[in-house]
Order: C-alpha cells, then sequence, then structure tokens
C-alpha cells in the first residue's frame, strides 16, 4: 500500500511539533510529607493547576504528597542535589541545613495569632530569612500557613505536671527540644510519616501538630487526649532549587512566582478552616478526648515555656528574636 506524500509530511511535522513540544516542558517536581486533604496538600495541588494554567501548559508540576518520594531530611538532601526542584518543608526542619534563625518560628507562645504571624512572614524577617538560604542552593518563594499546635497523649494533659516523663515526637528544632525539656518530657526527632506507627506500638507517647496534620494522619486513632494548647506555630516556606530557578526563561519564571502569589493567598485563606474542620473531625471520631485548658493552665503552660525563647537566643539569635518581638509586639516580661 502507498501513502500519499503530502498525508506522510503531515504526519511527520505533526509527530516533530510534538515531540519539541514535549522536549520544551518544564517538570517541577514538588514534593512534601502531609496528606493530600491538608492546608499545604491543597495548595500545592493549586500551585500545580496554576502553574500549568499561566505558563500555558509550559510547566508542568508533579505532586508528590504524603512522603511517597522522600521524608523530611531526605527531600532536603534531594533539593539540594536537583533531584526535586520544589518543597514546602515545616520552619522547623531548617536548622539542620545550618539556618538556625528559622527555628524562631518554632519559640513557643511567640506568635499571639496569625496576624502577628503575618507581620512576621510578610515583612524584612521574613525576607531576611529567605536571604540566608541563598547560600545554600535554595531560593525561597513565599511562607504558607497551617496552624497552631496542640499537644496529645494517651493520659489528659491539663496542668503541666502531667507532661513530665513522657516521650514526645517532635521535628528536627532544637528550640522544639528545649520546649519539650522545658516541661519535663523526653524529645524524640522522628520523620512525621513514622509518626502514626510510633505513637501507635508506644515508641513515644505523645506528640504536637496542628489539628490538620494530626486528623488526616489519623492520630486520633492512638492518641486518647487532646489539649488545644496552641502553644506554637507550624507553617512553610515554599523553597526551589536555586540553580533550576535562575536557569528558567524569565517568562516563565514570572508566570510562576504569580502562580504561587495566588496559591499563597489560597493557602492563607484556607488553612484556618481546614484545622477548624480538622478538629471537628477528631470529635466526630469520638476516639480522642479534647481538652480546653483553663486561663490558669495555659498562663502555667506559657510561664514553664517562654524562657524557652532566653535559652535558645545564643542558637536562634538574640537580633532575629528582637526583630520578632518588635514586629510582633511581644513582650516576654508580660505573661
Ligand atoms: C511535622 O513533621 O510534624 C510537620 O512538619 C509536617 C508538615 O509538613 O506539616
Amino acid at each position: 500500500m502507498q501513502f500519499p506524500v503530502k498525508k506522510v509530511l503531515v504526519c511527520a511535522l505533526v509527530a516533530f511539533g510534538a515531540t519539541v513540544a514535549q522536549a520544551q516542558q518544564i517538570v517541577i517536581k514538588f514534593s512534601h510529607v502531609v496528606a493530600q486533604d491538608t492546608p499545604k496538600g491543597k495548595a500545592s495541588e493549586f500551585f500545580a493547576k496554576k502553574a500549568a494554567e499561566l505558563t500555558g501548559g509550559k510547566v508542568k508540576v508533579e505532586v508528590y504528597a504524603n512522603s511517597a518520594l522522600y521524608k523530611d531530611k531526605e527531600e532536603m538532601e534531594a533539593l539540594q542535589m536537583g533531584s526535586v526542584q520544589m518543597l514546602a518543608p515545616s520552619l522547623a526542619k531548617f536548622g539542620p541545613l545550618g539556618v538556625k534563625e528559622f527555628e524562631v518560628f518554632d519559640l513557643p507562645f511567640i506568635f499571639d495569632d496569625r496576624d502577628a504571624l503575618h507581620k512576621v512572614t510578610n515583612g524584612p524577617v521574613g525576607e531576611k530569612l529567605f536571604k540566608k538560604l541563598e547560600a545554600r542552593g535554595i531560593t525561597g518563594l513565599a511562607y504558607w500557613d497551617n496552624g497552631f499546635k496542640v499537644f496529645s497523649a494517651n493520659k489528659p494533659l491539663k496542668s503541666v505536671a502531667d507532661y513530665k516523663g513522657m516521650k514526645y515526637r517532635i521535628q528536627s528544632s532544637k528550640v522544639i527540644e528545649e520546649q519539650i525539656r522545658a516541661l519535663g518530657g523526653i524529645p524524640q526527632v522522628m520523620a512525621f510519616g513514622e509518626t502514626y506507627q510510633a505513637l501507635q506500638t508506644g515508641v513515644v507517647d505523645g506528640t504536637e501538630n496542628p489539628p490538620s496534620n494530626f486528623y488526616t494522619q489519623k492520630m486520633h486513632e492512638v492518641q486518647k487526649h487532646l489539649s488545644l494548647t496552641n502553644h506554637g506555630y507550624l507553617g512553610y516556606a515554599v523553597i526551589v532549587n536555586k540553580k533550576f530557578w535562575d536557569g528558567l526563561p524569565a517568562d516563565v519564571r514570572d508566570q510562576l512566582n504569580q502562580a504561587m502569589k495566588q496559591a499563597t493567598f489560597y493557602a492563607n485563606q484556607i488553612a484556618q478552616d481546614d484545622n477548624d474542620q480538622a478538629l471537628e473531625g477528631v470529635k466526630k471520631s469520638g476516639k480522642t478526648a479534647i481538652y480546653t485548658p483553663t486561663k490558669e493552665e495555659r498562663t502555667a503552660l506559657k510561664k514553664a515555656l517562654v524562657p524557652v525563647h532566653e535559652k535558645m537566643s545564643s542558637r536562634v539569635g538574640k537580633e532575629t528574636i528582637q526583630e520578632v518581638y518588635k514586629a510582633t509586639g511581644f513582650d516576654p516580661a508580660k505573661l
């Protein structure tokens, strides 16, 4: 059988065009450790969609949720090596990179509410911290909210004495380690993806996280008590491999910046609601008793934990802590 020459030519041209289009597509692997149905999970999907839209399909963002690609420590290494291009680790995970100032976000009770936090993330301190990443081959693109952390365990956590002697899974932050010690507890740094099993098997007794992470990891199945302490903040820095980012065509980078701006707005808009709904979910499960500390109990917790600021000031940096105090109006002397 003979093919008409014209048809063959057209087919070849179409195939060539498709190959060129494919070769030009830029793939961004975006890895994270939480469930899809969390503020970070949803915001990363939102970013992927906007990135495709605004670049007219030139960029494809592949989101890998739930530690499917890498766990906490590995993902930082993978980003620096260029095996993934984008991450959104919690702010508590930058210490091991050598950027200890990020641990200012982990200081207990340093933010009264989200407004206070945003004064830092949207202000000069947030910018200064991002500059510190550059030397590590990382560019900071945005800060995404999650929420305020609550403590959980298999026994009620009411007075400060209740926290004593138990092992707590924590993120890789020296400030959080010190926070647990200030309560007489034993901190255990562990990857997020290993927490459920560690709680289930009794390797650790308790943990801290915003309700959205607690609920979507089903920690309510393995923790009988949760205390609404809201003693510290957990949020994210969206980061990208600097060499990759700088190597993008300028127009594509601009479009991605635009997509990130929209995703950041979205993330920060849904974060509170997601956490409220997660708490409802925990309540409905009937598996975890939720306790709201009294004003006195919360003040006692604050008194026990705020000295961590001074204790960790040489690590985090006095200057950074003072800058945050100045931005938020926090006064450690007033409890
Ligand atoms: C944790 O490890 O507890 C959190 O940082 C997980 C996350 O990314 O929210």
